[in-house]
């Protein structure tokens, strides 16, 4: 079973996926009952007639009892100009629902999505305890689809044609984009562009959620894809790279942070941090992303 905390835009959307795929009984958790069972009934109707699995609602959180997988979308509010802003608020109920995974199902693979992302995935790690192979964030694999997007539109090529795109780092106004990884074509991107280009394309990826917010409340459908495909590598057991929010410890040269950095998934969680080559501006980078989590954690 997968528990998804959470019955909002973001946590309705992975539920619609994981459902309408058949990929396991799916149970929402939600503060205000009558949202999950209401998200629960309609997103029933998507079960395919092949499938053998079910959705339920609840606000009652001992039912996450037996969770293989939980997947935390809750949301207090609405931040507005900056993912930090309601930090505060957002740990202290990240440590009461840690709180009650670590009551209810101790030995679950938990992937956090609510923000502010980094810091969340840090908290949550050290309230249970858990391995930090099994407690991971998913934003900059759609950080990372957001870089590979804007390089398509550049370049005027579909996104196949763009290789290596990643973004390491913060879920916020530090993140990262690997530039000295990518090809077009097969041509190397940092040949292609230059140091002017790379910053504009680089304030495009991280204020790409303001130019969303223009048209549109908030996101989810790209942040819902990118966690179903995390939670069918963990259930299928199909090795899956893909850089997540993990606590480190010494990787990358930084520790007790939690920041966006490549890794290998499996059923078990993350089986291997991969240690890639980074070019000396990309790891300053780096670096001062990670001294901005942990500035933010240490001011909580
Ligand atoms: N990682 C990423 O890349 C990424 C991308 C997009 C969004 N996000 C984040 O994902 C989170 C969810 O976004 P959203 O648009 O889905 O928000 P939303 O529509 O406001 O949904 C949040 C839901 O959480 C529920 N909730 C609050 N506290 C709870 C608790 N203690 N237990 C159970 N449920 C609780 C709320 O219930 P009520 O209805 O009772 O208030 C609401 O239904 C936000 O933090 C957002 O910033 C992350």
């Amino acid at each position: 079973m997968i528990s998804i905390i959470g019955s909002g835009r973001v946590g309705t959307s992975i539920a619609f996926l994981c459902v309408s795929n058949a990929l396991d009984d799916i149970l929402l958790v939600n503060r205000d009952e009558g949202k999950a069972i209401g998200e629960s009934l309609d997103v029933s109707n998507a079960i395919p007639s092949t499938s053998k699995f079910s959705i339920t609602g609840t606000s009652d959180y001992s039912k996450i009892i037996g969770s293989d997988i939980v997947v935390i979308t809750a949301s207090m509010g609405v931040y507005l100009n900056d993912r930090t802003e309601n930090m505060v608020s957002q740990t202290t109920m990240i440590k009461e629902i840690a709180q009650k995974i670590k009551q209810y199902c101790p030995t679950a693979i938990v992937l956090l999505i609510s923000n502010p992302l980094d810091i969340l995935t840090y908290f949550f790690q050290k309230e249970t305890s858990f391995s930090r192979f099994k407690v991971f964030g998913i934003a900059s694999s759609l950080d990372t689809s957001r870089f590979r997007y804007l390089l398509s539109e550049k370049f005027s090529v579909p996104q196949s044609s763009v290789d290596g795109a990643l973004v390491l780092g913060e879920h916020g106004d530090s993140m990262v984009p690997i530039f000295s990884r990518v090809k077009i074509g097969g041509k190397s991107l940092t040949s292609l562009l230059n140091d002017d280009e790379q910053a504009s394309i680089t304030n495009a990826v991280r204020n790409y959620w303001k130019d969303l917010r223009h048209y549109k409340s908030r996101s989810q459908f790209g942040i819902a894809k990118n966690a179903f495909d995390v939670i069918d590598s963990i259930v299928n057991n199909r090795e899956f790279s893909v850089p997540v929010s993990v606590v480190l410890q010494g990787e990358y040269g930084e520790n007790d942070v939690a920041m966006g950095v490549p890794v290998l998934i499996n059923s078990s969680g993350i089986s291997k941090i991969l240690d890639i080559v980074l070019d000396d501006s990309e790891s300053l980078l780096l670096q001062k992303s990670s001294q901005r989590i942990h500035d933010q954690i240490n001011s909580i």
